[in-house]
């Protein structure tokens, strides 16, 4: 066990129980349950989630896989994305790559996720756990859980962010609320107890877990 992380991680935890981001706290107690060896993130951002965990991840295994989707760079030459998927601005590849490179395998896909998950599906590589937080648009969210559905194994664990509240007129473009609430008939569906609220955006935003 890595004593260093597992500290760093719980500071970090304790940082974000402090905060109005309660959930990802969460998300790092969760890989903190579940020891994950290999971890895929839809929606890379600037890595700073990426970074937390894989340092996490890191506690119990010295080789942790990452495999983080984005459109990078790719973002800012595409009209309207920002308001049709209610995204951020997200850092370059190479950026990223960097800022990653020391904290285990870095396997980076650039491009919209319908498109890059299907090339990556054909590797038929199975993951532990799977953050999907990439494009907010029903459609785009949609289409990263049809792929990454295919990508789990018996104990696979997928965490969605983006389950709102209260504003139906948001749910019914974006977030993943239309998506979860159709899976309970084959999934184990976990609403995790945190929710978020973001005042600036007047938004109040939990974590959804999915298992087999
Ligand atoms: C909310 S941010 C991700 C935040 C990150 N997971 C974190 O916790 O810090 C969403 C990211 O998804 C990316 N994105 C948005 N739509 C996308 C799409 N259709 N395909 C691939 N990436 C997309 C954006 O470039 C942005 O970096």
């Amino acid at each position: 066990m890595n004593f260093l992380n597992y500290i760093k991680t719980k500071i970090t935890i304790t940082r974000y129980n402090y905060s109005n981001i309660k959930r990802y706290g969460q998300l790092l107690e969760l890989i903190l349950k579940f020891k994950p060896k290999s971890v895929l993130e839809i929606g890379v951002y600037k890595g700073l989630r990426s970074a937390q965990m894989l340092s996490a991840a890191k506690v119990f295994s010295n080789e942790v896989n990452y495999y983080g989707f984005d459109l990078f760079e790719n973002f800012y030459s595409e009209e309207k994305i920002l308001d049709k998927e209610l995204s951020k601005k997200p850092n370059s590849l190479d950026n990223i790559q960097n800022f990653l490179k020391n904290r285990g395998k870095i396997n980076l896909y650039k491009g919209f996720t319908n498109e890059t998950l299907p090339k990556f599906l054909n590797k038929k590589i199975k993951i532990d756990f799977i953050f999907i937080d990439g494009g907010h648009s029903i459609e785009t969210i949609k289409n990263d859980w049809f792929y990454v559905s295919k990508m789990m194994h018996e104990k696979t664990i997928v965490i969605f962010d983006d389950f709102y509240h209260d504003d139906q007129d948001l749910i019914k473009r974006f977030g993943c609320n239309n998506i979860v609430s159709n899976l309970e008939n084959k999934y184990k569906v976990k609403y995790l107890p945190n929710i978020d609220n973001i005042v600036k955006k007047k938004l109040k935003i939990q974590l959804v877990q999915v298992t087999l």
